[in-house]
């Protein structure tokens, strides 16, 4: 067993907002947990600190899309807002050096980030059926999951698993209602109101 500090890659003048991951991602985790995934969350220690298993990362970044936005619109032209026609996978490179370069499944045997084009498989199998989970949860609480980042790692059986957070740090939620976004992107686009978004969102998963 590891503590893992959540802290974000991109530092945010606003207070507060580890604590709401760290709750936001305990809530998800017991959520996918209770729906067959497995995942590495043990138990949220305290505001800031997750109990997690120790796992060997996987260095593919797993983004699952609904929406077309952020880089998807800026690379391939589609429209921002764009319902896609289908769920679409996408692999990065988990390399800040690289600048998280997109990834076949070739590159990634080539890297060999897994071993076996199966794993590569379930990787996808994986952050499938997670969307199947999120997607309709956010939707009853008014949100739509727009977009997300997934990591995964393989346990001491070699059992892959999901790791990480899952908070409005690493997905894009907006209100179905309104549009208006509800994640990372506040602050990505100088939009304000940060903490009280992610707040909402907390809010909203607990039913309050
Ligand atoms: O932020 P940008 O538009 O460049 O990235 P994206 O590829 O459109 O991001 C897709 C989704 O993955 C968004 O929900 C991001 O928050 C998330 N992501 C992440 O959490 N960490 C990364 N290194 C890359 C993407």
């Amino acid at each position: 067993m590891t503590l893992l500090r959540l802290t974000v890659k991109k530092k945010s003048s606003e207070a507060g907002k580890g604590a709401l991951n760290n709750k936001i991602s305990t809530e998800l985790f017991k959520l996918l947990e209770a729906n067959g995934i497995p995942t590495h969350f043990v138990k949220m220690l305290d505001d800031n600190h997750m109990l997690h298993t120790k796992v060997d990362v996987i260095l593919i970044e797993v983004i699952v899309r609904n929406i077309a936005t952020g880089s998807l619109s800026r690379n391939l032209g589609i429209e921002d807002g764009t319902v896609l026609p289908f769920t679409l996978v996408e692999f990065d490179y988990k390399n800040d050096a690289l600048g998280d370069p997109k990834l076949n499944d070739q590159h990634c045997l080539i890297l060999e980030l897994v071993e076996y084009q199966d794993e590569l498989d379930k990787l996808r199998r994986m952050a499938r059926q997670i969307n199947d989970i999120l997607k309709p949860y956010f939707a009853q609480k008014g949100l739509n999951l727009v977009d997300f980042k997934l990591e995964f790692g393989k346990d001491n059986n070699g059992n892959i698993i999901l790791i990480d957070e899952i908070s409005p740090d690493n997905c894009r939620f907006w209100d179905i209602e309104s549009g208006e976004k509800m994640d990372k992107d506040r602050f990505r686009q100088g939009l304000g109101g940060l903490t009280v978004a992610y707040e909402q969102v907390l809010n909203r998963i607990l039913g309050k």
